[in-house]
């Protein structure tokens, strides 16, 4: 695979999107896409924004969280016990385009409501409190990352959180190696790379919150160790 050019947004597809693939094959390349979150500290800056919602929001209500591009529900899974440990009850919806996401992701004692759709056409019948995504929005195009902007900040009442990666070649090099050493599925070891040469950079989302008609003071572009880039926007916070 040729070296990307940092400076902008490769188009190279994911093995993940476009490969056929057993179901077994396809869950294990989940499982260890899991692991991977493991190892980069992948939930840290979501649960860290639902500590902020959580101190904000009404606890004598059921949160409503929709996880979008969900893929193997271990984000959902961990809220799910993030919400436990603090008492606060929440209805956690997984929504992912690709049907052998929910037939792939493990059962597990915390209760999910799968949804097989397209995020960006999809119209929840009950309004989410906050909606999430996780290495997901670099799967998308420029103009469709866009209407996801505008659709979450349609959609979610409370607020909500895009985790995605930096398009830096530090982080490029460095998974490269990891991969080899940790001997994951050959769709995570080809596609973490791609996904860092697809992945942003702060001038990226500045420009799409304004394609989005976002106001740029509402909405924080965070960085998060290790090259994480997330935004979060949050009603009613100061
Ligand atoms: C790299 S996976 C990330 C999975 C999980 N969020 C994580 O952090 O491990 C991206 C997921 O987004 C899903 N996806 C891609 N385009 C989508 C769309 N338009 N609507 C819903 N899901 C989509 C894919 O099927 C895939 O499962």
């Amino acid at each position: 695979m040729a070296r990307p050019d940092f400076s902008r947004r490769s188009e190279t597809v994911e093995l993940m999107d476009t490969e056929p693939s057993a179901l077994d094959d396809y869950a294990a390349c989940l499982a260890d896409l899991a692991q991977v979150n493991v190892v980069t500290l992948a939930y840290r800056p979501t649960l860290a924004f639902l500590d902020r919602v959580a101190r904000l929001a009404p606890h004598d209500r059921t949160l409503r969280i929709l996880d979008a591009g969900t893929g193997y529900g271990d984000m959902l899974r961990r809220i799910g016990r993030w919400a436990r440990r603090r008492g606060i009850a929440v209805e956690l919806t997984g929504i992912d385009l690709n049907p052998r996401a929910r037939q792939a992701a493990p059962a597990d004692e915390i209760p999910i409501r799968w949804v097989t759709a397209d995020i960006l056409s999809y119209r929840p019948a009950e309004r989410p409190d906050i909606v999430l995504s996780s290495l997901f929005a670099h799967h998308l195009d420029d103009a469709a990352i866009v209407r996801f902007l505008a659709w979450m900040e349609a959609e979610a009442a409370l607020g909500w959180f895009l985790s995605d990666l930096q398009r830096h070649p530090l982080p490029y090099d460095l998974f490269r190696l990891l991969a080899k050493i940790a001997r994951w599925h050959r769709f995570v070891r080809h596609d973490g790379p791609v996904s860092i040469s697809r992945a942003f950079v702060r001038a990226d989302w500045r420009r799409y919150l304004a394609a989005a008609g976002l106001d740029a003071a509402q909405v924080a572009i965070e960085w998060h160790l290790p090259f994480r880039l997330c935004l979060a926007r949050l009603r009613g916070a100061s």
